[in-house]
């Protein structure tokens, strides 16, 4: 076999996957998640959408600015003011790209922007020239080239190769193609366009029909070598195509595909395990790859293949993606200095000592509490300290919960509104029940309650439970979660944190509105 290509790992989980309705990651978060990606050795960090609000454009400075071995890159449409905001977020990054789109298909060019194809194609090679005149590694993408006319992307492709693109992005931006098809698609593209072999052709696929992985992998197949994906399969709507399949797919069919990513595959379930605690979205049990049961063997007769010769059942190595790689860090007799340098490993940093000291002590009472302390935990627990962009209207102050077989379950708590503490009594079908319903007493959100879910954060039944709460109200969607050794005591802090960002007024403009 010949030398095998490179495959760009281009992630996009804190830009794509933000735009997961409730999955809004703060400054601190993003800096995190983009050292993790660092480590895993992502090539490019898609770090935000520069133009969305002052919020995101913070995010991707520090991004940036903490990011060293990572190309980092921040979102654009074809407009000048994005462009502008684009490269400025940039100015302290070691390796930074301009990713700019404009929608190419004729529904989105007749319905969205109300521009003739002529214009469109204006428009992006200015777009192009334009990202070009801040940074050399320029990606162009052709927004719904699932349902763009072939000939169209030849031309407009073409057309922003010349203007100086180095990327081109083939988005299958409402997940409506099938993987022959798509195949098909990026082969032609290849060979029809006269200056093909100037740029590195990407794709970057949503997972409507479920076919995001598949659709990336008969890109790669037929020449793409550069796939977008997000940690997880997180993404607008059904998400994108996940990291982790995409990697280990490649990887473990590498009969098939003659490819070679530089990704660290033990950094995958760590990785995982981060995004999912930032976000608040568990993973499912199922999940390929990161998913708990993903390599657990409950048939007797695979039990007993896998014990003869562990390839009979298994095609990867657990320990290759990451699993079993949690160790025990710290315990209750670890000091403040070891606690600040393991934070500092995963990215986290504290910008006062007052921060600081209200971390550690919190992890000396999870500690008091749970006497092995994992990376998980701690991830946890400074998800929970670190500033957010919710405000701390509401604070639990106490809880205390009753429950015991033929009784009405009970929780009394004391809950703080804009500093004044009230003292309340829930009742309700269980602990968890009467706590939220209590809190309501206090909160009178009128919010309706579209998720609850418990995830233990590590083995055995001292680990924290980490539960996520996501609340609607008037169309606005937002997600909370809490953690802590007693699942009641997690599932409040949980809604108390949903509550809280409630009030926060953090407004995002959402790339793909029109801005031409
Ligand atoms: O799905 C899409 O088309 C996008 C583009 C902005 C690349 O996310
Ligand atoms: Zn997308």
């Amino acid at each position: 076999m010949s030398t095998p290509d490179r495959l760009v790992i281009f992630d996009t989980t804190m830009r794509d996957g933000e735009q997961s309705p409730g999955a809004s990651m703060t400054r601190e978060e993003k800096v995190r998640i983009g050292k993790a990606l660092e480590k895993m050795r992502v090539d490019v960090i898609e770090a935000g959408f520069a133009a969305a609000s002052p919020g995101d454009f913070a995010s991707i400075e520090a991004v940036a600015a903490a990011v060293r071995e990572s190309t980092v890159c921040s979102l654009a449409r074809a407009v000048d003011n994005d462009i502008e905001r684009a490269a400025a977020s940039l100015a302290k990054a070691e390796r930074a790209r301009i990713h700019t789109f404009i929608a190419t298909s004729p529904i989105h060019m007749q319905y969205k922007l109300r521009m003739q194809p002529d214009q469109v194609v204006e428009q992006a090679v200015y777009a192009v020239k334009k990202a070009r005149s801040f940074v050399e590694d320029v990606e162009f993408s052709c927004e719904d080239a699932g349902r763009s006319d072939m000939d169209f992307l030849c031309r407009i492709i073409e057309a922003a190769i010349n203007a100086g693109a180095r990327t081109i992005n083939i988005p299958d931006t409402v997940g409506y193609a099938i993987p022959e098809e798509f195949g098909y698609k990026i082969k032609t593209l290849l060979e029809r366009i006269p200056n093909a072999d100037k740029a590195i052709f990407s794709v970057h696929c949503h997972n409507d029909l479920g076919l995001a992985v598949a659709n990336s992998l008969a890109a790669v197949a037929n020449g793409a070598r550069q796939v977008e994906c997000t940690i997880n399969g997180l993404g607008e709507r059904a998400g994108n195509a996940a990291l982790e399949e995409i990697v280990m797919g490649t990887r473990t069919r590498s009969d098939l595909f003659n490819i070679e990513t530089n990704i660290d595959t033990t950094h995958i379930v760590p990785t995982s395990r981060l995004v999912s605690t930032v976000t608040g979205f568990p993973v499912q049990p199922n999940k390929a790859i990161v998913g708990a049961n993903a390599f657990a063997h409950e048939s007797g007769i695979h039990q007993d293949g896998v014990l003869k010769h562990r390839e009979t059942y298994e095609i990867m190595k657990a320990e290759d993606v990451g699993w079993g790689a949690n160790k025990m860090v710290m315990g209750k007799h670890s000091g403040r200095a070891a606690f600040r340098s393991r934070l500092e490993e995963l990215g986290v940093s504290f910008e006062t000592d007052a921060a600081l000291n209200e971390a550690f002590a919190r992890f000396k009472d999870l500690a008091d509490k749970k006497h092995e302390i994992f990376d998980e935990d701690l991830q946890a627990l400074v998800s929970e300290t670190v500033a957010d962009i919710a405000p701390d209207v509401f604070k639990l102050v106490s809880l205390s919960s009753q429950s015991a077989t033929g009784e009405t379950p009970v929780a009394e708590l004391v809950v703080s509104k804009d500093g004044t503490e009230h003292k309340v009594r829930g009742e309700g079908s269980g602990p968890v029940d009467a706590a939220l319903k209590a809190i309501e007493q206090v909160a009178e959100s009128g919010a309706s309650l579209q998720l609850y879910s418990v995830n233990a954060i590590t083995q055995g039944t001292d680990s924290q439970g980490e539960v996520t709460v996501r609340l609607e109200k008037g169309g606005r969607i937002v997600n909370g979660n809490g953690a802590d050794t007693d699942i009641v005591v997690a599932s409040a802090k949980a809604y108390i944190h949903a509550l809280n960002m409630l009030h926060s007024n953090v407004v995002r403009q959402h790339p793909q509105n029109d801005g031409v």
